[in-house]
């Protein structure tokens, strides 16, 4: 049985179709990549999963358990086996290092403050962020942000992660050392993860398997080997990253002219 699996999944919002069946297993210890352009509904895709919206059609199961099915108590255990890392980290401003990675320690469990700040420690040290639990988030780099989040996402020891675009925004250097605690992570925790990225470097370090997001259909969900000679055009242009093929600009990239095409 997949620890996560998504069957037949739609979404729309208004007119717009977002997600149409789109179907993902991703089996327990396994990292899925899933790619794809702004917009394409990749979000969409990990708050659906984490029931924080709700399908018009299809479904989810984590761990054999349909989502939309469960009561608020049911949905809430759910989520504490999920750590998620949100785009841009989402950190409360107002609180040291410590005391968001602390949050959810002493909102849902029963530990004393001295396994508190153990399990804190421990937690900021896998991401290599120890000594800055004094630190407010403004005092952070984008990078020791997103490693906070970390911190964060997994204090509850989930079997789930979910990686909302970690590297955007980051620099080559950072978004390395991000693809590489991930994949420390991966195999420290033998987590379950979902990674939702546009940086191929970091998706074919980190990925067992690899999927595309493309007008609301997953293209693909196969490994990085598999994945890199996938005759699909789509899949080929975003691999190149070029302007010109199917995979759709909006608006659409202007034509080159004739002599800077040939130069
Ligand atoms: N709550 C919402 N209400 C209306 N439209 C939404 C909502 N959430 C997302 N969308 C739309 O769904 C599309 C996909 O969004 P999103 O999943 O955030 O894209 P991305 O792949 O960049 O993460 C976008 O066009 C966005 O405007
Ligand atoms: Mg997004």
């Amino acid at each position: 049985m997949p620890v996560i699996d998504v069957v037949d999944l739609s979404k729309a919002f208004g007119t717009k179709v977002v997600l149409a069946k789109v179907n993902l297993q991703v089996e327990e210890g396994e990292s899925l990549v899933v790619l794809g352009g702004s917009g394409s509904g990749k979000t969409v895709l990990l708050r659906t999963i984490m029931g924080l919206l709700t399908p018009d059609s299809g479904q989810v199961s984590i761990e054999g358990k349909i989502i939309a099915e469960l009561n608020r108590e049911e949905l809430s255990n759910i989520r504490k086996s999920i750590g998620m890392c949100f785009q841009m980290a989402a950190l409360f401003d107002s609180m040291t290092v410590f005391e968001n990675v602390a949050f959810a320690l002493r909102r849902h469990t029963k530990m004393t403050e001295a396994e508190v700040a153990a399990r804190v420690d421990e937690c900021l040290s896998m991401v290599g962020m120890k000594d800055t639990d004094k630190l407010k988030p403004a005092e952070l780099s984008g990078g020791m942000k997103r490693r906070v989040g970390f911190a964060r996402a997994i204090a509850l020891k989930p079997k789930i992660l979910l990686f909302d675009e970690p590297t955007t925004g980051l620099d080559p250097v950072m978004t390395d050392v991000i693809g590489r605690i991930i994949l420390d992570l991966k195999q420290e925790l033998g987590v379950t993860s979902i990674t939702i990225t546009h940086d191929l470097k970091s998706a074919f370090m980190i990925a067992d398997r690899i999927a595309l997001l493309f007008q609301g259909e997953c293209l693909a969900c196969e490994t990085p080997e598999v994945f890199k000679v996938n005759p699909n055009p789509v899949i080929q242009q975003f691999l190149r990253g070029d302007a010109e093929g199917p995979f759709l600009q909006d608006p659409p990239a202007p034509k080159r002219k004739a002599k800077e095409a040939s130069a």
